[in-house]
C-alpha cells in the first residue's frame, strides 16, 4: 500500500467519524426536540379535556406555551372568555330567579285577591237571593203579573251569579285541599231527574227540551253534592251550546263495571282541534257567544270525576247533525 492511499483511507475514515458524530448529536437534539413537542401536545390535550369536563380553573401550562406559544395563548384566552360567558349566563340565571319570585308572588296575590273578592261578593248575592224569595213570596204585598215576571229574570241571574261565584270558590278550594268525598248510596235516576228539574227553567227561557232516558235502575256510591254539581255544569253548558228551541238528551246507561250518563246537545259542536282543551283551566269560548263565563266548570267537574277515580269524555261531531256529548264514566 503506498503512501497515498494510505492517507486518504485516514482522511475518508476521520471524515466517516466526524459525519457520524455530527449525525448521532443531530439525532439526539432531534429526538429531544421530538419529545418536547410530544409533551407539549399532551399538556394542550389535558387542558382542552380538563375544560370539556367543567375545570375552567385549567390553563396551558409554561412547558407547552414554550413549544406552541401561538395555540396556548388562543387556547388560554378561549378558556377565559368560556369563563365570562358563564359568569354572565349565572348572572342571567339570577335575574331570571328573582323575576320568577316576583312573578309567584303576585300571581299568589292575585289569587288570593280574586278569591277574598269571590268570597265577599257571595254575602250580599245571597241576601238579594232571599230578598227576592221574599218579595216573590208576596211578604211585602201583592205583585202583579208584571212585577212577577220581572223578579223571576231577576231570580234566575242571581242564581246564575251564586252558581259563578261557588265554580271560583270551588277552584280555589281545590288549589289548597283534594276534593273530600263524602260518598253514600243513593238513587242514580232521583239525582238526575232533580237536577234536570232545577235546571228546567233555565232551558225554559231558550224554549229548549230536556228529555231523559234510563235503562239503569240499581243504587250507586257516589258524594251527591259534588256528582250534582258536575250534572248542572254539564246540563248548563249544553243549554249554553245549544241553538235556541232545540233539544237535550240526558241517558243513564250501562255494562257489567261502568255507568254512564251521558248529555247531548245538538247545533253546535266543538272543533277537533279545542275539544283537548275543553277540560282546561279557565278554557272558554263563551265570550265568542257573547255569554259570560270562566272556563271553570268543566275542570272543575273533571276534577270531581277523577275524584271518584271516574273519567269525563266528550265526543263533537261537526258534519251532517252537529252534536256534542259529554259522558261520564263511573264505576257501579
Ligand atoms: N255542551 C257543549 N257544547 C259545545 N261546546 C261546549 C259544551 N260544553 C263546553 N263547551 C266548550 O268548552 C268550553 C269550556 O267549558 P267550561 O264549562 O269549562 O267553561 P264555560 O262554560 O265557558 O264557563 P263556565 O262554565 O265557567 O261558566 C266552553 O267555553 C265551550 O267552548
Ligand atoms: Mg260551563
Amino acid at each position: 500500500m503506498n503512501a497515498y492511499v494510505f492517507a486518504f483511507l485516514i482522511i475518508f475514515q476521520a471524515v466517516f467519524i466526524v459525519a457520524f458524530v455530527y449525525l448521532f448529536i443531530r439525532y439526539t437534539n432531534l429526538k429531544k426536540t421530538f419529545s418536547k413537542y410530544q409533551r407539549g401536545l399532551c399538556g394542550l390535550l389535558k387542558t382542552i379535556n380538563s375544560v370539556r369536563y367543567g375545570n375552567l380553573f385549567e390553563r396551558i401550562n409554561n412547558e407547552t406555551l414554550e413549544v406552541f406559544p401561538k395555540l396556548s395563548k388562543s387556547v388560554n384566552s378561549m378558556i377565559e372568555s368560556i369563563v365570562d360567558r358563564e359568569d354572565m349566563i349565572k348572572e342571567y340565571q339570577n335575574d331570571l330567579n328573582k323575576k320568577i319570585d316576583v312573578l309567584t308572588e303576585v300571581e299568589e296575590l292575585k289569587e288570593d285577591f280574586v278569591a277574598t273578592l269571590t268570597h265577599d261578593l257571595k254575602v250580599p248575592i245571597l241576601a238579594e237571593k232571599n230578598m227576592l224569595s221574599f218579595l216573590l213570596d208576596n211578604r211585602f204585598g201583592e205583585l202583579n203579573e208584571k212585577q212577577h215576571q220581572a223578579l223571576m229574570h231577576l231570580k234566575n241571574s242571581n242564581k246564575e251569579l251564586v252558581e259563578l261565584v261557588e265554580i271560583i270558590l270551588e277552584t280555589y278550594k281545590l288549589n289548597e285541599t283534594k276534593i273530600e268525598l263524602n260518598k253514600e248510596e243513593i238513587d242514580a235516576n232521583r239525582l238526575i231527574e232533580t237536577t234536570i228539574e232545577e235546571m228546567r227553567p233555565i232551558a225554559d227561557t231558550d224554549n229548549i227540551q230536556i228529555n231523559y232516558w234510563t235503562e239503569y235502575q240499581e243504587r250507586i256510591k257516589l258524594d251527591e253534592f259534588y256528582i250534582k254539581r258536575v250534572l248542572k255544569n254539564l246540563i248548563l253548558n249544553a243549554i249554553s251550546f245549544s241553538e235556541p228551541s232545540s233539544k237535550i238528551d240526558v241517558a243513564l246507561c250501562n255494562n257489567d263495571k261502568n255507568i254512564y250518563i251521558k248529555i247531548t246537545n245538538y247545533g253546535k259542536s266543538i272543533k277537533k282541534e279545542e275539544l283537548k282543551h275543553v277540560f282546561d283551566k279557565y278554557y272558554t269560548t263563551a265570550k265568542k257567544f257573547r255569554k259570560v263565563g270562566t272556563g271553570l266548570g268543566l275542570y272543575l267537574s273533571n276534577k270531581i270525576v277523577e275524584a271518584h277515580k271516574g273519567k269525563i269524555f266528550v265526543e263533537s261531531n261537526e258534519e251532517n247533525e252537529k252534536y256534542t256529548t259529554f259522558i261520564i264514566e263511573l264505576s257501579r
